[in-house]
């Protein structure tokens, strides 16, 4: 007798959906990630998948008579299946099929088919098991690939030979990597072989895709677990080879650099358990991909990356650009985080209030992002060291808020403007207005002068005499 769980599906929702499938005379069942989810105590997903033996278009458009709302129902035509949106709760509606796949595309030819045969096309055993929303066995749980017992067990297995759940939609192996982060799951051994001999379909699948997947990896509570698989099965190539460059350690005349590739890791595991911003994360993945192609060994000093936070910087512009994600403020962000990623690393030896003051202009906004990203950077495994960089870290950060409540200097504005510049000295649009500003913004990053209009003014009236202009008759 099959295990029942009418609980799961108590929301009134259901009921409704079961009431749309019986006047059709469809056999419908919940299925995917709404079940999984309820199983393993997760917040339910708001995204829920509805599978009907007939048309799941039909069946959408029913549902959606039978809501007072009556939401509009979107229907997409190649793939059969229909979405509805009630409450916060997105619906989506698919009729049972089988599904054959040719080599070459993520599109499969699709047939109608019964339950089985659409829990067949399913990734994975624990996202294939279905609750029956049918009269005779409301609550059935129909799980014939053993889903529950993986779930039990922590488990991702496909419901079919893995090569041919992989080959079908490579998309997967990715989708069972970020499943194993997510949910602290273990990839089954052939499944993991299995991903390892397909690795290169995932040059089929949409940038788009991979991205939302790495994303996801990316927010979870241990992303290295992750990145450490797509290592494994050789997927990281094709999606980061910058990161692939940074693993291994070279030693010459006894001299070794740390790994970068696995330091990387642990940096994003840190600031992980610092904070949920998710462009910051892919700051901590990407900040030393500059260290591959600066790499060089010096007699005198060993080991050097010179210049690879600008490097690296720029290397963020292509490897964005290549996964087709936007290039908008994010994508900016993260650069500025690699550009300054050294920076409170220099402080943290001398902390002096002019380059508190230059680090809070050039950081701008982004000071405690930035400072949070410097602090996770710390690997090292010497207690001793580790003690004392954080220490300095915190110095710093002190440092940073007397300054800034002292001398206000995020988002600087120059305290005396061009156009007073103009006026006073009687001069037009030239390059002295500009030597005049960054001599004043000078004066205050170092302290010669506060951050305030008095003491600017007289500075620039001192600076332009200095380069020999003189003050107009109309401000005498
Ligand atoms: N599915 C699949 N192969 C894919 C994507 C999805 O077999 N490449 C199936 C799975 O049964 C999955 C369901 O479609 O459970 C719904 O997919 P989706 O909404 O993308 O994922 P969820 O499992 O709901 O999980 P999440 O919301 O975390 O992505």
């Amino acid at each position: 007798m099959a295990a029942t769980y009418p609980d799961a599906i108590n929301d009134p929702i259901f009921e409704l959906i079961a009431e749309a499938s019986a006047s059709l005379e469809l056999e419908s069942y919940v299925i995917g990630g709404y079940v999984r989810d309820y199983f393993l105590e997760r917040d339910t997903a708001k995204d829920i998948d509805i599978v009907t033996i007939g048309s799941g278009i039909a069946l959408a458009k029913k549902v959606s008579a039978l809501l007072p709302a009556k939401p509009k129902v979107s229907v997409f035509k190649t793939y059969g299946t229909a979405m509805l949106k009630t409450g916060d709760l997105e619906l989506e509606f698919v009729g049972a099929r089988r599904e054959s796949y040719s080599k070459d595309s993520r599109n499969p030819a699709v047939e109608d088919g019964s339950l089985t045969d659409d829990q067949n096309r399913r990734d994975f055993t624990i996202n294939a098991l279905a609750l029956s929303l049918n009269k005779k066995n409301y609550g059935d749980l129909l799980d014939p690939f053993g889903g529950m017992k993986d779930l039990k067990n922590r488990i991702i297995r496909t419901p079919l030979d893995p090569d041919t759940t992989y080959s079908d939609d490579p998309l997967r192996m990715l989708r069972a990597i970020r499943f194993s982060t997510q949910l602290g799951f273990h990839i089954e051994e052939e499944s993991l072989q299995a991903i390892t001999r397909n690795a290169s379909r995932i040059e089929i699948i949409s940038k788009e895709r991979i991205v939302d997947e790495i994303n996801k990896i990316l927010m979870a509570e241990k992303p290295s677990h992750g990145f450490a698989l797509l290592h494994k099965t050789g997927l990281l190539p094709f999606i980061f080879p910058e990161l692939v460059a940074l693993q291994g350690i070279e030693e010459k005349e006894g001299q070794r650099h740390k790994d970068n590739f696995w330091h990387t890791l642990e940096v994003v595991d840190n600031i992980a358990k610092a904070t949920d911003n998710l462009w910051l994360r892919w700051a901590a993945l990407l900040h030393d991909i500059g260290k591959a192609p600066t790499k060089r060994f010096d007699e005198e000093i060993g080991w050097t990356f010179h210049a690879h936070e600008f490097v690296g910087s720029k290397m963020v512009y292509k490897l964005f650009k290549r996964l087709k994600m936007p290039l908008n403020e994010h994508m900016k962000f993260v650069q500025k985080m690699v550009l300054m990623s050294s920076r409170p690393i220099v402080l943290a030896t001398d902390v002096t209030d002019s380059a508190v003051r230059r680090l809070i202009f050039d950081a701008g906004d982004h000071v405690d992002e930035l400072m949070t990203l410097c602090e996770a950077d710390i690997t090292t495994k010497n207690p001793n060291k580790q003690r004392k960089y954080k220490s300095n870290f915190k110095l710093v950060r002190k440092k940073i808020e007397e300054v800034e409540e002292r001398d206000h200097i995020r988002n600087f504005q120059p305290p005396v403007s061009g156009e007073e510049i103009m006026d006073t000295f009687g001069i037009k649009p030239s390059r002295e207005i500009g030597i005049i500003k960054d001599a004043i913004k000078e004066a205050i990053l170092e302290g010669e002068i506060p951050n305030e209009y008095e003491a600017a003014r007289s500075f620039m009236l001192k600076k332009g005499k200095e380069i020999g202009l003189s003050v107009s008759a109309s401000e005498d």
